[in-house]
């Protein structure tokens, strides 16, 4: 098998947590409690020796086979989405370099619990959310981009008079608009979320 069909398999299986992860995200929406209440519920799912092995497992090798995949196809990606695909996986793979470090610090050296208040310290502290802001907005947008690029080579066919570009265009707004609408959940409706002080080692209170 190639390199190419086993990042394509173990995408599968990342996509899979991925999904489920944003869709807890979005409960933030209702509220910080539901977003907890539902991460609760979805870690008996995810917080295995087995389910994580799998995980981690199927990141590292996407991470590695990413990368190589980059520096491959980075100089005859020319169209549009060859090109989406190609940058946004490239920065998929900075960032879970980045964010698996930070849960997996935070929750085995720091002792926090890894919940709603560890992910969107930093988005809700001035001026550190100027970093986070474009870190876990491109991380969102990059995942539906990349998918929209895989889409647009795959897809054969117009689906209700719909070009293959345009259903790639649109799995691309998703992306845009799923982040807003996260966004505004984990910031509170944009008004702010107080931090519990056990987190405040994460921004250096
Ligand atoms: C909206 C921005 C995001 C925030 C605030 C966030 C926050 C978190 C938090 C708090 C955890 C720990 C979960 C737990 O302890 O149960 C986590 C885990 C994780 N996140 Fe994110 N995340 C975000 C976006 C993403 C994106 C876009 C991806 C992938 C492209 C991603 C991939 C992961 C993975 C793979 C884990 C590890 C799961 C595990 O084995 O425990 N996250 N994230």
């Amino acid at each position: 098998m190639t390199i190419k069909k086993l990042h394509y398999i173990s995408g599968l299986i990342i996509t899979g947590f991925i999904g489920i992860h944003l869709t807890n995200h979005f409960y933030s929406i209702v509220s910080v409690e539901e977003h907890i209440r539902v991460m609760d519920n979805l870690r008996h799912l995810y917080r295995n020796l087995y389910f994580e092995a799998i995980l981690l497992g199927a990141i590292l090798f996407q991470v590695i086979s990413g990368l190589k995949l980059f520096l491959f196809k980075r100089k005859t990606a020319i169209l549009f989405f060859e090109r989406l695909q190609v940058w946004s996986g490239l920065y998929l793979a900075i960032f879970f370099i980045i964010h698996l470090s930070a849960v997996l610090v935070g929750r085995h050296f720091l002792q926090l619990d890894t919940n709603f208040y560890f992910g969107v310290a930093g988005l809700n502290t001035f001026p550190l959310n100027l970093v986070f802001i474009p870190y876990y907005g491109l991380a969102i947008m990059s995942f539906f981009g990349h998918i929209a690029g895989i889409h647009n080579t795959k897809m054969k066919r117009n689906v209700l008079g719909i070009t293959p570009f345009g259903q790639s265009i649109i799995i691309s707004m998703i992306g845009v608009c799923l982040t807003v609408f996260v966004f505004y959940g984990l910031t509170n409706r944009f008004r702010g979320v107080t931090i519990p002080s056990e987190y405040n080692v994460l921004i250096g209170k």
